[in-house]
């Protein structure tokens, strides 16, 4: 085997090994990294972002968290492969800045098609606050493919966009873990 096969095996595995263990999700983490903190620091002070806290993206999990975990997990897996973590690190903390709750948005103002439409709310809002590159700007824009129909230019839009699913699918596991248990615990207690 090649030294470079080899080399991305163990990468591979060590990759496998980090996603699987859960202590990522918790964001704490990541404000103890000081090499990731110093790439996103204005974005996490500012109050536009800090705003996504009253915004619940899945299940308990709200944008601001969703962003931070998409982020943080996309930061990582572009560190471990030699690509532009910082860019990672800075799309996917705003990835998601449409500034709704997208659960009630259909009814107030009959826009059925968020999936399709919030990543470029989402780019216009990040652009007025922030400076971004052109690989940002793609990424954000990007990252709901293929839902929507143009695939990300970059290769970390592409971590971006499998890390956001990740995120997503753990989120609403998280919830529906959480209602199988309350109703098992209301079954022990006689209350079904
Ligand atoms: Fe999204
Ligand atoms: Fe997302």
């Amino acid at each position: 085997m090649g030294q470079n096969k080899f080399r991305t095996k163990i990468m591979k595995r060590q990759l496998q090994r980090w996603v699987s263990d859960a202590s990522w999700m918790v964001h704490r983490n990541s404000f103890q990294d000081q090499e990731y903190i110093s790439c996103v620091e204005d974005i996490l002070d500012s109050s536009v972002f800090q705003s996504m806290n009253q915004y619940i993206q899945h299940g308990h999990t709200t944008c601001l968290e969703h962003c931070v975990q998409v982020s943080y997990l996309s930061y990582r897996i572009c560190r471990l492969y030699g690509l532009d973590s910082r860019a990672a690190a800075r799309a996917g903390l705003l990835h998601d800045l449409f500034l709704y709750d997208w659960h009630t948005v259909a009814k107030e103002t009959g826009n059925h098609f968020h999936g399709f439409t919030h990543p470029r709310v989402a780019m216009n809002n990040a652009q007025e606050h922030f400076t971004l590159t052109d690989k940002e700007r793609d990424m954000i824009l990007k990252h709901m493919w293929p839902l929507t129909v143009i695939p990300p230019k970059s290769r970390e839009g592409f971590v971006l966009m499998y890390a956001d699913k990740y995120c997503s699918i753990a989120e609403v596991g998280k919830r529906v873990q959480g209602g199988v248990q309350r109703r098992v615990i209301r079954l022990a207690a006689g209350r079904s």
